[in-house]
């Protein structure tokens, strides 16, 4: 008789990311940071234990939607042996992860790549239209497993609305309550909140400022914590890697390119890594590049210009306290067009460091006129994103004209949130109406719409109609070169 496969939870625990701690805790306690010295924590595993697949095919296999297991169907739950945690009972899933790793020429050309050497990782095809339910699946199955009801997040919109759609969609009782800044989320997000029928609390204030205040509250009230510094989180948003990878037949790319805001995703994308290589699944990790807005650039600025590192774990913060005590004193907030990268103090930071270490990583910025350029460029090539999807497209573009990556290298940039979150500024961008330009792009040094699919505003009169459409028709599709 073969020796019985440990119960799941047992090969699971959680530890401080913090070397001089390595405090460890079961995963049936709920903590949002180490209780011993405050750091962050990890989900880690006994990877002895664990009963990996030694060939990745197996994952693809159960792709096949016989028998429709929610489990199969889930881009996350197929991979469930890397993210060995959760007994399959406990799991939470409403059909997150079915996305698409698009081979995109045109934007690849627009980005300065040869023919094939761009892919775009689609994650605005999940339920809620980003990548947030990768790590929501998770969170949301963990929670499960220790009972919690009450779900809280601070947002720029996608995690809360990933929050409410959870909420809503799943019978289990969950109760969701979100703090956004005010003013401060897209339009399209705020409305699938407030259509799920979350709590919305709007503070005053800002993402930073939100965020403060949902663990204070998450503290005094015990509520369950959903953002990022939730390790359970990342765990669901590793499964992003592991279907690049499989789409790409595990042939592992030279870069993934990320937008980073709260660096979650990057610092997801960093276990991965270090995971499937310690597996044998890879051999070597991809490099990573985190994009920045040049108008929330803490990442960039940490590590291009203070030589911030991940240094064996233990980085050196305080330069990190010195740089955000700079901001406080000259009243520096957070300001760019892609409001869901919005961010000045990124609460992963340092799991992000961990990740850029493994991965060779670089770190850079785009400005908001390269942010929706770019955007145009990929809604114009196929399938759209919201502006902070389109930092990683102006990223990968100024890397390439920097010579860091090269013209023939194979990039996966991820495009994080759909088109639809955010009509106002991609409207902003293409209408004629100088006055909207100006005062949602213009204000933030976007001077021109560069790639502006223009309405063509026409009298109600059959001829006028038929001569407006010779008429404009070769400039349109000059525009859609
Ligand atoms: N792209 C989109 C569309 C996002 O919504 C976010 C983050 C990011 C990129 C940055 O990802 O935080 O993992 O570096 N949105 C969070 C939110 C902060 O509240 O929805 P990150």
């Amino acid at each position: 008789m073969p020796a019985l496969a440990p119960p799941i939870t047992d090969l699971a625990y959680q530890e401080c990311l913090n070397p001089v701690c390595s405090a460890r805790f079961s995963i049936d306690e709920t903590h949002f940071s180490c209780p011993n010295c405050g750091d962050l924590l990890d989900i880690q595993y006994d990877w002895d234990r664990a009963a990996v697949p030694a060939d990745p095919r197996v994952f693809s296999a159960r792709r096949g939607l016989e028998g429709n297991d929610p489990l199969n169907v889930s881009g996350v739950w197929r991979f469930r042996d890397l993210l060995p945690f959760a007994p399959a009972e406990k799991i939470v899933t409403i059909g997150e992860g079915q996305t698409l790793l698009q081979r995109a020429d045109k934007v690849g050309e627009f980005v300065g790549l040869a023919p094939g050497g761009l892919y775009l990782q689609y994650e605005g095809m999940n339920p809620s239209g980003s990548f947030k339910d990768n790590g929501m699946t998770a969170a949301f199955t963990h929670a499960r497993m220790v009972n919690a009801t009450r779900v809280a997040c601070a947002s720029t919109g996608n995690t809360s609305a990933a929050l409410a759609v959870f909420c809503s969609a799943t019978d289990l009782g969950f109760r969701a309550i979100i703090f956004v800044g005010s003013g401060k989320i897209a339009y399209g997000k705020l409305a699938q909140a407030l259509d799920h029928g979350a709590l919305t609390i709007q503070i005053v204030g800002d993402f930073d400022d939100a965020m403060q205040r949902v663990q204070q509250v998450a503290d005094r009230l015990g509520v369950y914590l959903m953002n990022s510094v939730n390790p359970f989180r990342l765990e669901g948003q590793k499964a992003i890697i592991y279907r690049i990878l499989e789409a790409l037949a595990w042939q592992v790319p030279d870069w993934i390119v990320v937008p980073g805001g709260n660096l979650g995703n990057s610092s997801a994308f960093g276990k991965a890594f270090i995971e499937l290589v310690h597996l044998g699944l890879i051999e070597r990790p991809p490099r990573l590049a985190v994009i920045n807005a040049t108008g929330a650039r803490t990442l960039d600025e940490l590590v291009g210009r203070r030589s911030l590192d991940w240094n064996s774990g233990l980085p050196k913060m305080d330069r990190v306290e010195r740089y955000y005590g700079e901001l406080d004193h000259d009243q520096v907030k957070a300001s760019t067009i892609a409001s869901a990268i919005e961010i000045n103090r990124p609460v992963n930071l340092k799991k992000c460091l961990r990740a850029l270490d493994f991965c060779q990583g670089v770190v850079s910025s785009a400005t908001d006129q390269e942010i929706m350029d770019a955007k145009a460029r990929v809604g114009a090539g196929g399938l759209g994103c919201e502006p902070a999807s389109a930092a990683a497209v102006a990223g990968a573009r100024r890397l390439v004209r920097e010579g860091v990556i090269a013209r023939s290298d194979r990039v996966v940039c991820i495009l994080t949130g759909h088109q639809l979150k955010d009509p106002t500024a991609t409207v902003a961008y293409h209408a004629a109406d100088q006055e909207q330009f100006d005062k949602i792009l213009g204000c933030r040094g976007v001077q021109r719409a560069g790639f502006a699919n223009r309405p063509v505003v026409v009298a109600n009169e059959l001829d006028d109609i038929i001569r407006a459409i010779a008429l404009y028709s070769g400039e349109h599709a000059a525009n859609r070169e």
